[in-house]
């Protein structure tokens, strides 16, 4: 069977849904009428913002030298929120397209997806997008390109995803250029989880790529770390409609529906097997942990059941979103939730209100901190009200991310001291193409608070960020109480450094 698997990867806003659309139109199936644009981005919200938030596979067909290509192409989020949905994705593919702007140029998150495939031996396709623009600046970026993946200038392809230019050429080099997957048919099964999702009309969905072996329509299945077994009753890919199969064999992506009741019954990055195989699970399964925290309170308090109700269903789609109950005095009851980062607060804020009419009310969001108790109890602290008293703390310890920035040259200054403001120590520097890369060490807390609009607008938007949780580090952290006519509001409560402290509750009181 000739199967290629591969994800595309860029920057945000650099044309990968676009790409796709491009791609589906030519060797897909499906007819103009019902082709619309960015036809992979499934949720309105991601159609309206232009973003996209889960990625998704597509299996196309092209022709070669008289041979037919199964093409599978997993379109990936670019936002660094989402990052995990990236390399979850790129586990399953044996290359990537790297899309770069050629108005942009290369960004901060351009050079974090070409080091995660790079460092899972991927093969990397170089594509320039957007040349049909007047300011595309394609020599320019041809150059940085070179440099980075340090290949030839002629290997790098040109394309509009606007108007199809350079499309077919695109599929050539994927056809020739991506290896055909290894593993064995013959073998027991061995399948991995890339994504799983509910549908309202077919249960749980995941999207599996098989490794080893082959899965058929009525087989006994078990996911690895559940222990749970299944009978599978359907199998197919996306073209992007839904084509039904009875098997799918070693290299093949698709969905799989098995009478799964909720999503973490197959969780992201999980092994399938043969039931009552002893089958060892496929490497690389890691949890996401959500890395921003906030309370969420119904505006009316008649409004908690239907917020419970809300969540509940929210996290069929969303294993990443985490929530336990929470009560203030002053707001009420209330949910305290766990997300990715701010982007994903936004819209799951934006979704319960959207799709669930939620008027709701959320407290500043804070990161997790680990907390060492005076009898050397190690706590996770996600609420600042929660944290023990003073006389019982014996150290906090907060989360560190290492934080990449990619700036022209011109704004290295400002951008250097914005980071020092925000405690980071800067690890390294070196030149990327035409600019610099500096890396820092930064607490969490001081970059999920709008670091990214103080960067953008330093750099006058030219600086690009990427970052991820590195390690737990001992700090001088405190919690600041807020009180209204003398009463503490427990909900109002925040963590700050001891030296920023001050200034950040005068601030706040204004
Ligand atoms: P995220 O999923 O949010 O990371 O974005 P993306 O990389 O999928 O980018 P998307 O396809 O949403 O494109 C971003 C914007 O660029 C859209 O407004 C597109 O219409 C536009 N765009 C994409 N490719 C081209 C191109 O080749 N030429 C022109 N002129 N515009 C393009």
């Amino acid at each position: 069977m000739n199967i290629r698997n591969i994800a595309i990867v860029a920057h945000i806003d650099h044309g990968k849904s676009t790409l796709a659309d491009r791609l589906i139109e030519k060797y897909g199936d499906i007819s103009s009428r019902n082709m619309k644009e960015q036809i992979l981005d499934s949720m309105d919200l991601e159609r309206e913002r232009g973003i996209t938030i889960k990625a998704q596979t597509v299996s196309l067909n092209s022709t070669y030298m008289g041979d037919t290509f199964n093409i599978n192409i997993i379109d990936t989020p670019g936002h660094v929120d989402f990052s995990y949905e990236v390399s979850r994705s790129l586990s399953a593919c044996d290359g990537v397209m790297l899309l770069v702007d050629a108005t942009q140029g290369l960004e901060a998150q351009t050079i974090a997806h070409f080091n995660m495939a790079r460092d899972l031996n991927l093969i990397i396709i170089p594509v320039i997008n957007k040349i049909d623009l007047p300011s595309a600046d394609v020599e320019a970026v041809k150059k940085d390109l070179s440099e980075l993946l340090d290949i030839n200038q002629n290997e790098i392809l040109s394309v509009s995803a606007k108007s199809g230019l350079g499309v077919e050429d695109l599929m050539e080099r994927i056809i020739i250029d991506i290896p055909e997957p290894k593993g064995q048919i013959s073998k027991e099964l061995k399948a991995f989880i890339i994504d799983s999702w509910f549908d309202n009309y077919l249960g749980v969905v995941s999207l599996v790529r098989v490794v080893k072996g082959k899965i058929k329509k009525g087989d006994n299945i078990e996911i690895f770390s559940r222990k749970e077994k299944h009978s599978v009753d359907k199998i197919g890919v996306f073209t992007p409609k839904i084509k039904d199969l009875d098997e799918l064999c070693s290299g093949q992506v698709g969905f799989i529906c098995a009478s799964i009741k909720e999503i973490r019954g197959a969780p992201v990055g999980d092994t399938i097997i043969k039931a009552n195989s002893d089958t060892p699970r496929l490497e690389g399964f890691r949890e996401v942990n959500p890395q921003v925290y906030a309370a969420l309170f119904p505006q009316s308090a008649d409004d908690f059941e239907a917020f419970r109700e809300a969540l509940e269903k929210l996290c069929l789609n969303d294993a990443s979103l985490q929530y336990e109950p929470e009560h203030s005095e002053a707001l009420g009851a209330g949910f305290r939730c766990g997300f990715l980062g701010t982007l994903h607060m936004e819209i799951i804020s934006e979704r319960l209100n959207r799709e669930y009419g939620m008027n709701l009310i959320a407290t500043a969001p804070t990161v997790a901190y680990e907390v060492i108790t005076t009898d050397q109890e190690v706590r996770r602290v996600e609420n600042p009200s929660a944290l023990p008293e003073t006389s019982k703390i014996k150290t906090i310890l907060e989360p560190i991310a290492r934080a990449n920035i990619l700036v022209p040259d011109t704004y290295i200054g400002s951008v250097m001291k914005l980071c020092n403001d925000r405690r980071g120590k800067q690890i390294n520097m070196r030149y990327v193409g035409g600019q610099v890369e500096l890396s820092y060490d930064m607490p969490l807390s001081e970059i999920v608070v709008d670091f990214f609009d103080r960067l953008k607008s330093v750099s006058k938007g030219y600086a690009s960020l990427d970052y991820i949780l590195d390690r737990y580090e001992e700090s001088d952290v405190i919690k600041l109480d807020v009180l209204l006519n003398g009463d503490k509001v427990d909900a109002l409560a925040y963590m700050a450094h001891r030296t920023v402290a001050n200034l950040k509750g005068k601030q706040f009181t204004e």
